[in-house]
């Protein structure tokens, strides 16, 4: 529970420990840089999740329903593209979630007799487990091997476990928690992964009147307040930290040049923070990095995917244009 640098465990027994220990090493090393960040990937845990749900369910966050439309109004356009070699494939979703929108793709492939494989890779470990015990009931005939773990540790799984073609799911803006830099360094890695001749769809949340962004990123319900701090909730249960949560204030921001949507916490007062045996010391007004969700333009999509080694062969968008789920050949 308590570690510290020095006091590591010699032997882990249990996955949990590593991960535990990935994340003491993470948490520490993010929160004595300047500035101090966290990584928004430790945001779901089980509270995590419920709120980010909500967030989901917040009349101010349009990106799902958005991504919702393009899956139930162009599912027979989305499964031909992808499908379109007739070959039984593995359908590879990164950050599953409850894979509602992949629901609807799924039912109509089913529907439509055609062949595959649906590996949900997620990092929480509840949602894998509910996928797994749930789509079985909810799609009856459906073919799931759900992957808990690392993006890319869990794909180079699926890809080594077979030889199928794959179609790799990258939706739900996940994309966005990456800076453009990132991104290209990512969907790079994912390239190499793959094989030529396989696929990436991925989601982007595209530039927008920046106050529409913003607001989806500052709901007045204060969900997504919730949700940043608590990763800090997290940091004392898990690493036994004692942050006071009242002390830190959410602070959501956009900027329109870049497209760069960003969140952060503020120290409300001068304080030091303990985790284990580790003393973190806040200026009053320090913040934490704690969030990007980046914003696209189509031809930021273009480059990323030059970048990254694929050729866009598809585009899908919502009815008003502010989400676009762009697929993506494997090339040479
Ligand atoms: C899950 C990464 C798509 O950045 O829009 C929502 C997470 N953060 N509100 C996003 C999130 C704050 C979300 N993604």
């Amino acid at each position: 529970m308590n570690y510290t640098y020095s006091q590591l465990p010699q032997v882990e027994k249990t996955e949990q420990e590593r991960s535990e220990r990935i994340f003491f090493k993470d948490v520490i090393e993010g929160l004595t840089s300047n500035p101090k960040r966290l990584q928004s990937k430790y945001f779901y845990d089980q509270a995590g999740d419920v709120l980010f749900q909500e967030i989901m369910n917040s009349p101010e966050y349009y990106p799902t329903n958005c991504e919702l439309e393009i899956f139930t109004k162009q599912c027979g356009l989305l499964a031909k593209a992808i499908s379109c070699k007739g070959d039984d494939f593995d359908l590879v979703e990164l950050g599953a979630g409850d894979a509602t929108k992949t629901n609807f793709l799924l039912a109509y492939l089913i529907d439509q007799g055609i062949k595959f494989t649906y590996k949900p890779i997620d990092i929480s470990e509840n949602i894998i487990n509910y996928l797994s015990s749930t789509l079985p009931l909810l799609l009856p005939g459906i073919k799931i091997e759900a992957l808990n773990g690392d993006y890319l540790d869990m794909l180079s799984k699926a890809a080594t476990g077979s030889k199928k073609r794959k179609v790799v799911l990258l939706l739900g803006a996940n994309i966005g928690n990456m800076s453009i830099a990132e991104a290209a360094a990512f969907c790079r890695e994912i390239r190499e992964i793959l094989s030529c001749g396989d696929m990436l769809l991925v989601g982007a949340d595209l530039r927008k009147n920046p106050h529409t962004i913003l607001a989806a990123y500052n709901d007045k319900e204060g969900t997504t307040k919730k949700f940043n701090l608590n990763l800090l909730t997290r940091i004392n249960r898990e690493l036994g930290a004692n942050f006071d949560i009242d002390s830190f204030d959410h602070f959501p921001s956009y900027d329109p040049q870049t497209g760069a949507c960003k969140s952060f916490l503020v120290s409300l007062k001068k304080q030091i923070v303990q985790i284990g045996s580790t003393a973190i010391p806040f200026l009053k007004d320090e913040i934490i990095d704690m969030e990007i969700s980046q914003k696209y333009t189509l031809e930021d999509t273009r480059a990323l995917a030059k970048a990254s080694g694929f050729i866009p062969i598809a585009d899908f968008y919502d009815q008003k244009n502010w989400f676009l789920d762009t697929l993506w050949l494997a090339s040479e």
